[in-house]
């Protein structure tokens, strides 16, 4: 199952073959169809059978944190005492390569397992905790943004760096890893946010944008009222938390903005004109209790969105549980704000938000997030019987949309039955390595 296009556009976006076969060859998708249709010209061909499972490109992570994996479940806290308590001395840890190491290996593991085939990461301040994670990927060829946070100000200070070493570093860091040919790895310049980089700071990461065009950009953006409040404190000359990075030039196409929340009506514009992405994560708003996004708004607006599990303050890599989680920011909204024409979530909206609709937003269209021939074979293989729960209620379902729904609301790692990175399947469960034709 996939998408040709944008659900919400066009209604018959969905493709999906009861039972189909997708080949392939070199990493790459060869074909795929009915196996009627493709099993008889198959010869000499290693056969996955997935029967009574849903293969679909693999998810998309657009946020999240590597650093803050071992952190996760951290109680009690809103979003700057939460920084302050738990996540800041969590992220010191990180300028040792071994440490960073182990995490980065645990948590590529925690991604493949519950189906992500694509993350974009923040680490944490010190270079060579992109370093590491650059290279975990590599090793397994995974499609991975990441980039070292950049904070020279209201962190403590064993973790600020300064403009000019942040600087240096990520320019070390993009001559190494940024897109070089062979990998699918791409660096985005990551201050953390406006209330962590000084005016200089900010100005340095944009000629780094400038520099190395190409590059993302990857920051927070309209989290947390607090938080808010105090960034247009400290940037007042800018009319808008949007607008600081605006005015210094950081959003484009390749800009990922964790958040959103709390949008300005100035701000669709802002986001129309530049055509940054907001990466939507719902698990965490919740966690932090820092607010429902208007999902139904940003669609109507066309604003490139993208959804992220923010672990350490989401509570699952799940894109499962995020989309579940975005379904009932979706129905809590109509509620809390007196929006009843207000549309819940879509099955099709919220399946195509994690597969092309994410590769859209990050501009990966044209090698992953459809099930076509030349796309790279970045699958996940769901299966809707996974839990006794799962299998009871999918057996009373009458359509494809139930079955989905279902495994939305129910499903997590367990109803990963297998994860593919271009076309190896992944031991990350324990389960055994698979051939080259996937059913
Ligand atoms: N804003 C600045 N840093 C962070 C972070 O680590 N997590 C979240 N959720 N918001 C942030
Ligand atoms: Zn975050």
């Amino acid at each position: 199952m996939d998408f040709v296009a944008d659900p919400a556009v066009d209604p018959s976006a969905r493709r999906h073959v009861d039972d189909g076969i997708v080949v392939v060859a070199d990493g790459r998708i060869e074909a795929a169809g009915p196996a009627s249709a493709l099993l008889p010209g198959l010869a000499d061909v290693d056969v996955v059978d997935h029967r009574g499972r849903i293969l679909m490109p693999g998810f998309i992570d657009a946020h999240i944190h590597y650093p803050q994996m071992e952190m996760i479940a951290s109680h009690g806290e809103q979003l700057l005492a939460w920084l302050r308590r738990y996540t800041f001395p969590t992220e010191t840890r990180f300028g040792d390569r071994a440490y960073a190491e182990g995490i980065a290996e645990a948590f590529l593991d925690e991604l493949l397992r519950n189906g992500t085939t694509t993350a974009v990461v923040m680490g944490s301040v010190h270079p060579v905790s992109a370093e590491v994670i650059f290279a975990a990927a590599q090793r397994r060829g995974l499609r991975l943004v990441a980039g070292q946070t950049m904070m020279d100000r209201n962190v403590p200070e064993s973790l600020q760096d300064t403009p000019q070493s942040a600087y240096d570093a990520a320019a070390a860091l993009i001559e190494a890893w940024h897109e070089r040919p062979g990998t699918r790895l791409h660096y985005a310049v990551t201050p953390r946010f406006a209330a962590s980089s000084s005016p200089a700071q900010l100005r340095l990461a944009a000629q780094l944008r400038r520099e190395h065009p190409g590059v993302f950009v990857h920051t927070h953006w309209a989290e947390n009222r607090e938080e808010i409040d105090w960034v247009r404190q400290l940037y007042p000359q800018s009319a808008s938390y949007l607008r600081i990075y605006d005015d210094f030039e950081l959003l484009g196409p390749r800009t990922v903005l964790a958040h959103g929340v709390h949008t300005e009506p100035d701000d669709l514009e802002v986001l129309g004109r530049t055509g940054a992405t907001v990466a939507l994560c719902p698990s965490s708003n919740m966690f932090l209790g820092s607010g429902l996004f208007d999902l139904p708004r940003l669609r109507r607006a066309g604003v490139s969105l993208a959804i992220g599990t923010d672990v350490g303050a989401g509570t699952s890599f799940s894109m499962l549980r995020t989309l579940a989680d975005a379904y009932k920011v979706t129905q809590l909204r109509r509620a809390v704000y007196d929006e009843p024409d207000a549309r819940a979530l879509a099955v099709d909206e919220a399946f195509y938000l994690v597969t092309l609709g994410g590769a859209r937003a990050l501009g990966f269209e044209g090698s992953i997030g459809r099930l076509s021939p030349g796309m790279e074979a970045d699958f996940v293989v769901l299966d809707p019987q996974a839990t006794p729960l799962l299998a009871l209620r999918t057996s009373r379902a009458e359509s494809l949309d139930e079955r989905l729904f279902a495994l939305m609301m129910l499903g997590d790692d367990r109803a990963v039955a297998a994860t593919y990175v271009q076309g190896q399947r992944q031991d990350v469960a324990g389960r055994l390595p698979g051939g080259s034709g996937v059913r």
